[in-house]
């Protein structure tokens, strides 16, 4: 058809003074019909061969780069991207007194934008080989997930070395900050505690359920909880551990005190980690947030050092309730206070597959007619090693602890 059309155009230019008016009219004519005829062939091929890409992209191409060309086709969407000289500015060159503390990946930092916006600088260590594409389009990624019990991420910074993300300030600081203090502690009521258990759990659930990611968090722990001006949960530190992989990571975290007392036993000794290690830390912290207490660190008459032991105790001889922090017994819910509390053991269960997913974890924070399941003996370290020998040798609190778990482990 191609050639039949160049041929009439050929006609049509060099013959058709010679020829008579109705033969070249007809030549035209021919030829305008092959041209349509060529188009419409062109036509049906562009959209065949564009099909098959959109079918590649759905299904053949690697995961990855389909992840990159997400954030580049959403032409509305962009995450502001900070000068360093304005962070500079804004936190006062990294000033001692704007230092907030310090997370498992670097330092925090207070800034003010302008008059008015406070803002909050995590400046990543330097440690990380990460390239600057690579961490751009992470973080493009995770300023995607937006869920009320997830800090925002209002923007970032990478800069020759520097590599900065941006967050929204929380004024009320960290979980920790009241949770383990005795003036502040009181500040935190039973109905606040419950909501702030219900926000973590909805954001957590968030995270791990979201389809594009599927983050697992690693080190949820009290003081990446951040509280809003009307003490909402904040989970901090979500997504991090993605963008930071290889050995530095894992050193980093295991490193940083005080996240050992939220590691589960199959994450702190093998390194093996799944949703169901975030559920063991989001235990711990169901059990810290209801007592007041630390995990680790914080003396607890009997059982020293081990809330979890303490907890699991108390369950095991029907007295669960005193378990509650003294300073809120006025306010507290005993329904909901026991729920939670066996919500908790369950989450901190010594095999990863008896923990619940935090789908379940909802729901069973929503229900109080006590039809959840019994706990089964929490994952903590002094009872790993389950030989008699080491039991004999260790301290008193671990070698009860080793007694306890071997009667009820046994009576049940
Ligand atoms: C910020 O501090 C660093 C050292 O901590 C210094 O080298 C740098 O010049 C300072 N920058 C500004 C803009 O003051
Ligand atoms: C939380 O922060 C807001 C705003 O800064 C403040 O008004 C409120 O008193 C704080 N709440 C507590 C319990 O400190």
């Amino acid at each position: 058809m191609f050639i039949m059309y160049l041929y009439n155009g050929a006609d049509v230019s060099a013959l058709g003074s010679d020829h008579s008016r109705s033969h070249t009219i007809a030549g035209i004519v021919l030829g305008f019909v092959a041209g349509i005829l060529l188009l419409a062939v062109v036509g049906i091929c562009v959209r065949m061969k564009r099909r098959r890409r959109t079918a590649a992209t759905l299904g053949v191409i690697p995961f990855a780069s389909h992840r990159n060309n997400e954030y580049k086709d959403d032409k509305d969407w962009e995450l502001p991207l900070f000068d360093l000289g304005t962070i500079i500015a804004a936190t006062d060159n990294f000033s001692i007194k704007n230092k907030l503390g310090k997370g498992g990946f670097g330092p925090v930092y207070k800034g003010m934008l302008g008059e008015e916006q406070e803002i909050a600088v995590k400046r990543l260590s330097k440690t990380s080989a990460q390239g600057a594409d690579e961490f751009m389009n992470e973080v493009m990624l995770i300023a995607k997930l937006q869920h009320r019990n997830l800090v925002r991420l209002l923007g970032c910074c990478s800069q020759g070395e520097e590599r900065m993300l941006v967050y929204e300030y929380m004024p009320n600081k960290s979980l920790d900050a009241f949770l383990f203090d005795k003036d502040t502690g009181v500040l935190l009521d039973w109905q606040t505690r419950y909501n702030i258990i219900e926000g973590i759990a909805q954001g957590l659930l968030y995270l791990h359920r979201d389809s594009r990611l599927r983050i697992i968090h690693r080190d949820l722990k009290a003081s990446n909880i951040l509280l809003d001006k009307d003490m909402n949960p904040k989970i901090s530190d979500f997504g991090l551990a993605r963008i930071f992989r290889g050995d530095e990571t894992a050193l980093n975290t295991r490193r940083v005190v005080g996240t050992y007392g939220y590691m589960s036993p199959e994450y702190a000794m093998d390194g093996v980690f799944s949703v169901k290690t975030d559920a063991f830390s989001f235990g711990v912290l169901i059990l810290e947030i209801i007592s007041g207490k630390k995990n680790r660190g914080v003396s607890i008459s009997e059982h020293e050092g081990n809330l979890l032991a303490h907890a699991w105790s108390l369950w095991m001889h029907g007295n669960g309730l005193e378990l509650v922090d003294k300073s809120i017994s006025h306010s507290i819910s005993m329904v909901e206070a026991l729920n939670c509390i066996k919500v908790g053991l369950l989450c901190v269960q010594e095999s990863p597959k008896d923990r619940p997913k935090m789908s379940s974890v909802v729901l069973m924070l929503g229900c109080k007619d006590a039809s959840l399941p019994d706990p089964k003996h929490p994952g903590f370290f002094p009872t790993r090693a389950s030989s008699k020998t080491e039991s004999s040798k260790s301290k008193t609190n671990s070698a009860s602890i080793n007694e306890l778990s071997v009667t009820i482990v046994e009576g049940r």
